[in-house]
């Protein structure tokens, strides 16, 4: 096969049309090889994906098992062995209460059905006029347009405005650019906003517990998610919590928002619950939510061909039985401390600001000034750079920009599959100090 895989030499496009991709054609644990035999460390598991590494033969296994014995069953008529199976396992692994779980394939299509599902509880519960969603900025839901206007994606959002509907947004509680009595530190603004959009008209506030790619792994004060379930239970606001990013055991514990000791009442996971072998997504929802829907109208009003499609949910089965029986969330929390400790070696080099993160969830914040923290004007396209710089040197990062004030920013995440060992971390660190010398070099910036 040619090795230009670039728009239009070959018949697949991608989101980037002015790039050569490399074909990679098989995967071994934290590493991808290209059809060149050249190794990548996948220090981001893709897109916080892989997290159980590449290689389980269980979870393939378990997948053409299921398709050998039924390919698919529609749940307007059917349910299927590994949907209850995997619902019963997520039960147990779950914030207590969060119970009852709704499978999908992506992300953004659990936060679409997470949010409908919110509005929806509202108008069967007699209160019709609770329709307003309070979000994050900065802050990610998804692509979809309702999941999209949920998010703080200016670069996305301006090109789509006039198909998105209004969604209030708040400051979301980022320690090294907010002070610590700040009202998004606090989640004062939460009760601010509800306040001024009128407590009767919001039907929930979306939040992810842990900020992923958008606030770079910033995590909120340990006091912070207490005050918004207060907030949410006093102005009747139910509390979206999206961990289709920081769920599934990435910060160490499964859900993220265990770390701060309340239940939301709906949750969304994705990602890496299936490990990245199929695409899965699951809302779960606690009783209070459904049961005026069930003894209303009966039925959620949001389907779709594939939801708990018996494949999807026989790989997240194996997957979450994978983890369990190896501790893999316990593994990802011990392990998370020997890339905490390696990284923070990185804060001493130019350029970078600020390194945070909880679990195997670290974000790395490039900035041109220290001291004020100014970041690098949008046009030096620094994270960019440096992602590429770090695939030459055969390392995975994840980039983010916009962050520190809306346009400017940049950062990269690292957050390795759950396996990852010491001497990967050492390399990860190593391959990231050559790829941000050469990023200086290219940048000038010395
Ligand atoms: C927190 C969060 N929610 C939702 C999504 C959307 O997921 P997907 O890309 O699978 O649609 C993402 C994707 O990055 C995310 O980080």
């Amino acid at each position: 096969m040619s090795s230009a895989h670039r728009y239009p030499e070959t018949g697949v496009f991608y989101r980037a049309l002015d790039r050569d991709l490399p074909l990679i054609v098989r995967g071994e644990g934290c590493w991808l090889i290209d059809d060149r035999g050249r190794r990548y460390l996948d220090a981001c598991g893709g897109a916080y994906v892989a997290n159980l590494g590449h290689g389980v033969s269980e979870v393939s296994d378990a997948v053409a098992e299921q398709i050998r014995r039924v390919a698919y069953v529609n749940g307007t008529a059917f349910t299927n062995e590994p949907a209850e199976a995997l619902a019963a396992e997520l039960r147990t692994l779950n914030p207590k209460g969060l119970d009852f779980a709704y499978f999908l394939s992506s992300g953004s299509e659990a936060v679409e059905a997470a949010l409908k599902l919110a509005r929806q509880f509202w108008v069967e519960s007699g209160r019709p006029d609770k329709h307003k969603i309070i979000a994050r900025s900065p802050g990610y839901h998804g692509n979809t347009l309702l999941a999209l206007s949920a998010s703080a994606r200016g670069h996305y959002k301006k090109l789509y405005g006039p198909w998105l509907v209004p969604v209030t947004m708040i400051p979301a509680p980022y320690p090294y650019r907010c002070a610590p009595d700040s009202p998004a530190m606090t989640a004062q603004a939460l009760e601010d906003a509800i306040k001024k959009e009128g407590a009767d008209s919001v039907a929930a506030f979306i939040a992810e517990p842990v900020g992923g790619s958008s606030t770079g792994g910033s995590v909120p004060p340990l006091d912070y998610y207490k005050n918004v379930r207060a907030i949410c239970d006093r102005y009747d606001v139910l509390f979206v919590a999206d961990e289709v990013l920081c769920g599934s055991g990435r910060t160490g514990k499964w859900a993220a928002i265990e770390h701060f000791g309340v239940v939301p009442d709906i949750m969304t996971l994705g990602k890496g619950l299936s490990g990245g072998y199929v695409p899965l997504s699951a809302v779960v929802a606690t009783r209070r939510v459904l049961d005026p829907i069930a003894k209303g109208s009966g039925a959620f009003k949001h389907a779709q061909t594939f939801s708990h499609s018996p494949a999807i949910c026989a790989a997240g089965l194996a997957a979450v039985r994978h983890i369990k029986k190896n501790n893999l969330v316990e593994r990802c929390a011990k392990t998370s401390i020997v890339l905490h400790r390696k990284l923070q070696a990185l804060i001493d080099l130019p350029a970078v600001g600020d390194v945070r993160g909880l679990g195997l969830l670290a974000g790395i914040e490039f900035v041109a000034d220290k001291s004020s923290k100014a970041p690098f004007p949008r046009a030096r396209k620094f994270a960019e750079t440096f992602v590429s710089a770090a695939l030459d040197a055969g390392l995975v990062v994840w980039p983010n920009v916009g962050h520190a004030d809306g346009e400017n920013g940049d950062l990269v995440m690292v957050a390795p599959p759950f396996i990852v060992t010491e001497a990967e971390i050492d390399e990860i660190v190593a391959r990231f100090k050559l790829a941000l010398d050469r990023t200086l070099e290219a940048a000038h910036v010395r």
